[in-house]
């Protein structure tokens, strides 16, 4: 009954931004991501009647039932588990990361994953990778991505039950071993308008919404055939642009959501002066302030010493594409 996983965050390429059912997390758009090696979540669980109620830690932190961390992100997802597994027993979740939680780094991508991966062993439900990416998905949707290492794709679906609506591996990890992504931090505080909130408040409120809508199909077309034939200017133009138009429906949203503080504006300029002499890197960024530069790994030296001559940044972290979630034997309790 106690079992652990791995999982690593993923950071997406084309943006998952609007639900279409906030209850199953399906999305408005299909999306595309890249999953990171080093991002990572481990999560070990144990299910056991002698469990008095679920408990919740989280990098050595306490969330107790009364906790908005538990009761409008966990609960619901422990919900549906239970009633899938038909079981009443209480659960018990340590997680560790490796990297601050709600600053835009996909925290809950990984640890919806590896939570998933943990309880599909611990109960012996089963599962099998497409299963676990739509039950991850109902924890938190980008979740669905992280089932799978390299890049993946998160296929909208048509369906109203969710049934369709999953991820899919596009190449693996090894596909394309020099692409390279520069995690840079600026900023550790956790952000004011979680995506959960942001997204929904967007497709009510966005007069922008449905153009953006229009022309995901495309984006996605080409991510595809840049990934395909590991072309890394025409993935970082449709990624950039995709993170910009992104930003604009957050921007335009009311009460505008305006994820971004100085310093990743200035990142923003950085990114697109050293491009104009001539080296490859572009940028996306997510619900929070950090930059996130792709580039191949031939120019990774010269973008790391002009990211460093930058003040205020706190971390810089090189990620390679990673593995999908795996089942650890090392237990956390
Ligand atoms: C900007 O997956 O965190 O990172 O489904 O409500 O849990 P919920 O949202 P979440 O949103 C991620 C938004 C994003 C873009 C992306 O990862 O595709």
């Amino acid at each position: 009954m106690k079992a652990t996983a791995i999982a690593n965050a993923n950071i997406a390429l084309i943006k998952y931004w609007g639900k279409r059912d906030e209850n199953l997390f399906l999305p408005q758009n299909s999306n595309i991501s890249l999953t990171t090696d080093c991002l990572s979540v481990k999560t070990t669980v144990e299910f056991s009647s002698r469990n008095k109620k679920d408990i919740l830690i989280l990098n050595n932190r306490n969330y107790p039932p009364s906790s908005k961390e538990y009761k409008r992100y966990l609960k619901p997802f422990l919900d549906k588990i239970r009633k899938l597994a038909g079981t009443k027993r209480k659960i018990k979740i340590v997680s560790q990361s490796n990297f601050p939680k709600g600053a835009g780094l996909a925290s809950s991508a990984a640890g919806f994953a590896a939570l998933t991966a943990a309880i599909n062993e611990a109960l012996g439900l089963g599962l099998n990778e497409r299963e676990m990416s739509i039950l991850a998905r109902q924890g938190s949707g980008s979740a669905c991505r992280s089932i799978y290492g390299g890049f993946v794709e998160w296929r909208r679906g048509k369906k109203d039950d969710g049934s369709d609506s999953f991820a899919l591996q596009i190449a693996p990890a090894d596909y394309w071993p020099d692409i390279r992504m520069v995690i840079c931090l600026t900023s550790r505080k956790e952000k004011k308008v979680s995506s959960r909130e942001g997204m929904a408040q967007t497709v009510k409120t966005c007069p922008f919404y449905p153009c953006w809508l229009k022309t995901i199909d495309k984006d996605i077309k080409i991510a595809k055939r840049a990934i395909k034939n590991r072309d890394i200017s025409l993935l970082g133009k449709i990624s950039e642009e995709n993170c910009l138009k992104m930003h604009a429906l957050m921007i335009t949203t009311k009460p505008p959501i305006i994820y971004w503080n100085e310093k990743t504006i200035a990142f923003i300029h950085k990114i697109r002066e050293l491009r104009e002499r001539g080296l490859k890197c572009y940028f996306t960024i997510d619900a929070g302030p950090q930059v996130k530069i792709l580039c191949e790994k031939k120019d990774l030296k010269e973008l790391i010493k002009e990211i460093k001559r930058m003040s205020g940044i706190k971390n810089v972290i090189i990620t390679r594409p990673g593995p999908g979630v795996e089942i650890s034997k090392s237990h956390l309790f």
